[in-house]
């Protein structure tokens, strides 16, 4: 063979690969309004930067006429490109090939990627497409789901690992993105769940659809699995793209500094009176957010999920800062079950990836109530103020209202080590709320006035004087200042650029023992 004829057989047999299962599985999966595995790489990375991995692998089993259905590649696309110029791991299974299911060669592939990651410390996106284990490779699929789980696991808090749902992801499969960072879901496209709708049938007799069982709008906004929902793939690698825009390549770097155009001394005026006069009355504390950062520009995660407390991403003087904040909107901001763990484990990841931490406070304290507390707000709550303690990243607090009881403390207070811990004039510190402290303390003196009413009103008037404000606090040191509103922004970049070089370190051990 003549070194052209070589060459010639290399591309031929890349061609082979990148036709997957081939031109009437391509069209099957165009019908099905989805996008292939490598259609999906070429809008998600940089043009022209995806070098692959693995092109020429192909299965080894027999079982079950296998043999026979071998395809150049087998189920799934791996390698690496750029987003931004930055350097990122890809794999992308291929429901086109044996429905993209997962057997040994497939597992093989994504290890590889995970450890390059690992190894060179960069992002892994995972965009999964797949019909689950590879029922024809039997307990070998299994392993090699657990040997992806375990590199989940060895990647965690070391590079940021972000996983796809762009189709079905069902059974065991669902552990790997389970263990990444941050899950995407496409609208009406992709579902997960660990025990289908037949299952569920003939278990406990629901019926119920894929879409209901486990589509994005449940795990949005019901179970808190998915974190972002996007409205189509391309609008999935969109939404991707900016996330990473916030995020540092791996655990020893920085995240991206990105200058705006926003003045750093910008002071907002609107702020002085987004706080209502009436403490009963809420406002939007994503406005603040907005009023606040570069840009106004906030990516939110877990939108949907406990909208009592709002997390995200934006950037303040051009640095990315994690954003936790009450919503007095929702619940009039109140800590429950939900809102604890969906922000204990964004603290936590910001803590991993050297991302500062920005507290918005205003919040009435943990949720009353025997669901809360049979559900075990205790052990939620106890996740919240864990993640806040050990977090060595900057943390910077803004109280602009309430902040009452244990959910003071838990909300980054200066006790927990928080480095800059500012209020407004409107905030309210102390043990509990006026109408709450006065029925305790006060309760025969109210019981026994002629005009009870007017009693505990007067009562609550000189309990909110004495305690409901930021000075009490503000003189034993616990408020490092008090500021007025418009000043926010200012005062932000002026704390986050004064605590860049911050050190601070957890006593060396295995690991803590977080409350889950
Ligand atoms: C092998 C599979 C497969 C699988 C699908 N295919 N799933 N091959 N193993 N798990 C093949 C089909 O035979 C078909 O091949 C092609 O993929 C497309 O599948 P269709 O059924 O035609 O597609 P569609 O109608 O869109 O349905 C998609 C589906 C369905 C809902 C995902 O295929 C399905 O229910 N598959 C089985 C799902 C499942 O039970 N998996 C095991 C879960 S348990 P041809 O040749 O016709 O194109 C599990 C345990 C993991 O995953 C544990 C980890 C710890």
């Amino acid at each position: 063979m003549s070194n052209t004829d070589k060459i010639e057989e290399l591309r031929q047999r890349r061609a082979e690969s990148h036709l997957g299962g081939g031109e009437a599985r391509i069209k099957a999966q165009h019908d099905r309004g989805r996008l292939t595995a490598r259609e999906r790489l070429d809008l998600l990375l940089d043009k022209g930067s995806f070098r692959e991995l693995d092109a020429f692998v192909t299965h080894r089993t027999s079982a079950f006429g296998l043999d026979k259905q071998k395809f150049v590649g087998d189920s799934v696309v791996t390698g690496w490109g750029t987003i931004d110029g930055r350097l990122i791991y890809v794999y992308s299974q291929d429901f086109t090939v044996l429905g993209g299911s997962l057997g040994e060669v497939h597992a093989e592939k994504i290890v590889k990627v995970l450890e390059m990651a690992l190894k060179n410390g960069a992002p892994v996106i995972g965009l999964n497409d797949s019909g689950g284990a590879r029922i024809q490779e039997g307990v070998v699929s299994l392993g090699g789901y657990a040997d992806i789980f375990l590199r989940n696991t060895m990647a965690s808090g070391v590079v940021p690992q972000i996983s796809a749902i762009m189709g079905p992801c069902a059974g065991g499969a669902v552990y790997s993105p389970a263990l990444t960072d941050f899950i995407f879901m496409v609208r009406n496209s992709s579902y997960m769940f660990v025990t289908g709708p037949e299952v569920v049938k003939s278990v406990t007799h629901e019926e119920v659809s894929f879409e209901d069982l486990g589509g994005a709008s449940v795990h949005s906004a019901e179970s808190g699995v998915c974190h972002v929902v996007a409205d189509s793939e391309a609008d999935t690698f969109f939404l991707i793209r900016k996330l990473l825009s916030y995020l540092p390549a791996n655990n020893l770097e920085d995240p991206p500094f990105k200058p705006s155009k926003d003045n750093p001394l910008r002071r907002d005026e609107g702020l002085d009176s987004i706080v209502p006069d009436d403490p009963s009355k809420p406002y939007d504390i994503k406005e603040v957010i907005r009023m606040t950062v570069d840009d106004g520009a906030f990516f939110e995660i877990q939108e949907n999920f406990a909208m009592n407390i709002v997390v995200g991403f934006a950037r303040l003087g051009g640095h990315a800062v994690g954003i936790i904040a009450n919503q007095p909107m929702v619940l009039a901001g109140v800590l429950d079950i939900d809102a604890s763990e969906k922000a204990a484990r964004f603290v936590r990841f910001c803590d991993s990836f050297n991302i500062p931490i920005l507290t918005l406070v205003d919040v009435p304290g943990f949720m009353p109530g025997t669901d809360q507390e049979h559900g075990g707000i205790i052990r939620s709550g106890a996740k919240l103020l864990y993640a806040y303690c050990e977090a060595t990243v900057p943390k910077l607090t803004v109280v602009t209202r309430k902040a009452y009881g244990g959910a003071y403390d838990v909300m980054s207070s200066k006790h927990i080590r928080g480095d800059v811990n500012l209020a407004w004039p409107t905030a309210e510190i102390a043990v509990m709320g006026p109408d709450g402290a006065v029925n305790i303390i006060f309760r025969k003196e109210i019981a026994g006035a002629k005009d009870p009413v007017k009693k505990k009103d007067e009562l609550v008037a000189n309990y909110r004087e004495q305690f409901a404000n930021p000075y009490v606090a503000a003189s034993r040191g616990y408020i490092d200042d008090v500021i007025e509103p418009r000043d926010t922004r200012p005062r932000l970049i002026n704390a986050l650029e004064m605590v860049t070089n911050k050190r601070d370190q957890n006593p060396a051990k295995k690991h803590g023992n977080i409350p889950l």
